[in-house]
């Protein structure tokens, strides 16, 4: 979901179908924008279900609109319909509103100061335009004066955008726990919930930061603290570049984002190399970690997945205990803590709610964090004391794919940056160069993966990705990575604990897909695929060249033991690709999915 808002002179409705198009990555089930003039009641309301496509055949690009307000939704309260889809307007028509998030205590509002107000949709998002109304009605406030209300009121996340109709000078903004930017221009002014969607405007954009008010004007943008106090903050300029956001040749945004990951992991080697080929981070990041009895890896999703891959790399290459957490369990039930814990939070937007709540929790206590992400000023590299940058530049396609190896490769160099490696026998530059151009072997095979998927994959109702050790963590982002994106039922096991319940699944013809990378557990794997096999499944090998037997269907080069999901990340993605390809649906936006989850 996400919001664009603009106030000035810009063909406005462009600004906004243009801008909701660059969001849409970020997955949406319907979509509205609000436009107004200076005129009495001269304002255009469109909304829509399903496509933005939809939207804009529907948008009048003539109407000379002096502000306006977009949005696409991804369903929290209530269905996607045209009723629920935003804006909202209130009961007596003056306001429109946007709003991002969840908010908490829509119910007790509505019954403390709505009891006779008709609502006409199912949202918590309604309840917020019928009370900045209310306020300023009953109450005879100004209208930033019952926005202001409102928002000391609500509980919950919210980014929000603001028009009131008796005045088209000014958009009104506030946010809190969800992403929401001010972008800065020369005779106008927006906002946004991504830089991406209005980086053909501007590249200076100002951090709202939580329960702010932002009044925007064509000229101005001025900042209001919830004390009432002015808040006066510098503008940064975003390092982001427009033509990385087409995805030029290529059919989707999903494969040319696959085949980035050799160019990311080199792009990774040098940024984090210093002159003398050593990696290198901040020095009191660096202390931090030494001086940590235990780290604590934080995620959501693929991040999540990836923090597995991370943990043994830190286990092994410096000795410190490593847990991995899901951090929606975490932020409200947190484990036992060592003395001394490090907090990573990893995250490719850098905006996920659930890994944001518990970073709140960790800042709480008072311990030290740092978030590896994606995005430059997103709000978990804000609150972290720390942070590393993945460098793999826009991830649009919903399933995310140059994110996980980027993760994994930037915790190998961090590790290598603690632990000096090279000392340990690892030469992780090397290594690491060696994993891109494997990388690209196997990305120069999509055709015998996509023959493969054709006549194996696109029929079934499940799945099976099996592995032991690092193959049961790459399993698990190779089985979620096919599942979201072609709705084939995938699960991954570590192929041990298959025979202790799984096993039952099993019938004749279901997929199992092994992966074999590791030593010591390579012939047990092995050994459990035979177990499958013999009960009707359909089975295929995934091995590396030094644990490759005749008859395996796919082999990889040879990879460093530490590093083989960097590789086999790539052929699962690609087995996922040509999947939902094969089958006809939207790799890039996948049903129900979004690509930020800004609601916890
Ligand atoms: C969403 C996306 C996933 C992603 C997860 C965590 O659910 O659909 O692809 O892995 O969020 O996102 P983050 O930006 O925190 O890595």
């Amino acid at each position: 979901c996400g919001i664009v808002g603009i106030i000035g002179d810009k063909n406005v409705q462009e600004v906004l179908i243009n801008g909701l198009e660059r969001l849409e990555y970020r997955g949406y089930d319907s979509a509205g924008i609000f436009l107004l003039n200076h005129e009495e009641d001269n304002f255009q309301l469109t909304k829509e279900v399903g496509r933005i496509e939809a939207l804009k055949a529907k948008v009048d690009f003539t109407f000379p609109a002096e502000v306006g307000i977009g949005h696409t939704r991804w369903a929290t309260h209530g269905p996607a319909t045209l009723d629920n889809a935003h804006p909202h307007t209130s009961p007596n028509g003056r306001f429109v509103l946007v709003h991002n998030g969840v908010i908490e205590n829509y119910n007790e509002l509505r019954q403390a100061y709505l009891e006779n107000t008709p609502i006409q949709s199912n949202t918590d998002t309604e309840i917020v335009v019928a009370l900045i109304e209310n306020f300023v009605e009953n109450d005879h406030l100004s209208t930033q004066d019952a926005f202001q209300k409102a928002l000391s009121l609500i509980e919950g996340s919210y980014a929000f955008g603001l028009i009131d109709k008796e005045n088209s000078d000014v958009l009104y903004a506030a946010k809190n726990k969800s992403p929401l930017l001010v972008g800065k221009g020369d005779g106008f002014n927006a906002i946004t919930s991504d830089a991406m969607a209005t980086i053909d405007l501007t590249h200076e954009y100002i951090e709202i930061k939580d329960k702010e008010i932002i009044v925007l004007k064509e000229d101005a943008v001025t900042i209001t603290n919830l004390q009432g106090e002015s808040v006066q903050r510098d503008p940064y300029v975003a390092e982001l570049d427009p033509s990385d956001l087409g995805k030029g040749a290529y059919p989707y945004y999903m494969i040319k984002e696959i085949d980035e990951q050799p160019a990311v992991l080199r792009r990774l080697i040098q940024t984090y190399q210093d002159q003398n080929g050593q990696f290198v981070v901040d020095d009191n990041l660096k202390a931090a970690l030494q001086n940590s009895d235990r780290l604590y890896i934080v995620a959501c999703g693929t991040s999540y997945h990836a923090g597995w891959v991370g943990k043994n790399l830190f286990e092994k290459q410096i000795n410190i205990p490593t847990e991995i957490h899901l951090a929606s369990e975490f932020a409200y039930n947190p484990p036992l803590m060592s003395e001394k814990p490090f907090f990573i939070f990893l995250s490719q937007s850098g905006e996920t709610a659930d890994s944001r709540q518990a970073l709140v929790l960790v800042n709480q206590l008072g311990h030290p964090s740092l978030t590896i992400t994606n995005v430059k000023g997103s709000t978990l590299s804000r609150e972290a004391t720390y942070t590393l940058l993945l460098h793999a530049g826009p991830e649009i396609a919903v399933a995310s794919t140059k994110a996980y190896t980027a993760q994994i490769t930037v915790m190998a160099i961090l590790a290598a940056a603690v632990g000096q490696t090279q000392q340990h026998g690892l030469d992780l530059a090397h290594e690491l160069s060696i994993a891109a151009t494997n990388m690209e072997t196997i990305l120069a095979e999509k055709d015998q993966i996509k023959a493969w998927v054709d006549e194996n994959l696109l029929e079934t109702p499940n799945a099976f990705y099996i592995g032991r050790f690092l193959d049961y963590y790459v399993s698990m982002e190779a089985a979620l990575k096919l599942k979201e994106i072609s709705y084939i039922q995938t699960e991954a096991f570590a192929s041990g604990e298959l025979k202790h319940g799984t096993i039952a699944l099993i019938e004749e013809g279901t997929p199992v897909i092994a992966i074999i990378s590791q030593a010591k557990v390579d012939k047990h794997t092995r050994g459990n695929l035979e177990e499958v096999k013999a009960r009707g499944a359909k089975t295929c090998v995934i091995a590396t060249q030094d644990f490759a037997q005749p008859g395996d269907q796919f082999v990889l080069p040879k990879t460093h033991a530490l590093l083989t999901p960097l590789v086999i990340a790539v052929m699962v993605q690609l087995i996922a690709y040509y999947t939902s390809l094969g089958k006809g649906l939207d790799v890039d936006k996948p049903r129900n999915l979004a690509k930020s989850v800004t609601v916890e």
